[in-house]
């Protein structure tokens, strides 16, 4: 089952999002709870998404922004880093026949240049293989920042009117946003925080401008379908005002 239908049968309504995002948070925590290295906690968020990936699909969520590394997460121990850039080599393009079973498309958001040469190498092969299926967008925003992506921007915006010889008019909001890094994907409607912080941490901040917020004091480790589908149902009980009155 999938579109429409599903939307309305799972979320029980059918104003179920179209794009979720997840900070998904928790994972050093869930490992120190029971004396494991923070890696453990990493290995285990691999399956939690999983496990997400495909309620949101089984919900309908067309699109589905997955936080996995920040432009701040350099800060973590070297260890702690290459441990995570190793999961994205080791594990991204292996799940092939989960995206084709689910028919998940795999993008990506952030800053590729700096990124280890096989992390860039295996993103685009992964969203090479996927291109065809379409039943949902997992887009992995991995050396991801909200700052950074409005930055870069900017300096895109820059270089085309660079590139320009006519007279350019005004810089206009959506002008800017053709220049973000996925402006074909639609703003997200809800975003999901997990591990208890109720913070953005500099993720999506141009397309949250009126996401709503759903926080869960649960680590991302332990997170399965059920919260998934709670957060959906808590979603479509929501007012969207828009800034208008109704
Ligand atoms: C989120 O879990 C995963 C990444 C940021 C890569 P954390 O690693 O931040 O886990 P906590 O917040 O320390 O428990
Ligand atoms: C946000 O989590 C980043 C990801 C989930 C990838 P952090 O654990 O890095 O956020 P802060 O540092 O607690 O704000
Ligand atoms: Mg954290």
């Amino acid at each position: 089952m999938a579109g429409d239908a599903a939307r309305e049968t799972i979320a029980g309504s059918v104003n179920a999002p179209l794009h979720v995002g997840i900070i998904m948070d928790g994972n050093g925590r869930w490992a120190t709870a029971r004396s494991m290295p923070r890696t453990s906690g990493h290995q285990e968020g691999l399956e939690a998404a999983k496990r997400v990936v495909r309620a949101a699909a089984d919900a309908g969520v067309r699109y589905l922004s997955l936080f996995a590394f920040s432009t701040e997460n350099w800060n973590r121990t070297a260890d702690e880093v290459k441990f995570l850039m190793g999961l994205v080599t080791g594990y991204l393009r292996k799940e092939y026949p989960f995206y084709q079973e689910v028919g998940v498309r795999v993008v990506h958001s952030g800053n590729v240049k700096r990124l280890p040469r096989a992390v860039q190498r295996e993103l685009s092969a992964v969203m090479k293989d996927t291109q065809q299926f379409d039943r949902i967008v997992v887009n992995l925003a991995l050396n991801y920042g909200g700052r950074d992506e409005i930055v870069r921007a900017v300096n895109r915006l820059l270089a085309d009117r660079q590139k320009s010889s006519t007279e350019q008019p005004r810089v206009t909001e959506a002008g800017l946003r053709k220049h973000l890094d996925l402006p074909q994907i639609p703003d997200p409607d809800l975003i999901i925080r997990t591990g208890g912080e109720q913070r953005l941490s500099n993720f999506l901040l141009w397309e949250c401008a009126y996401a709503e917020l759903y926080f869960s004091d649960k680590l991302w480790p332990d997170w399965d379908r059920d919260d998934l589908l709670q957060a959906v149902r808590d979603y479509g009980c929501r007012k969207r005002n828009f800034g208008g009155v109704r």
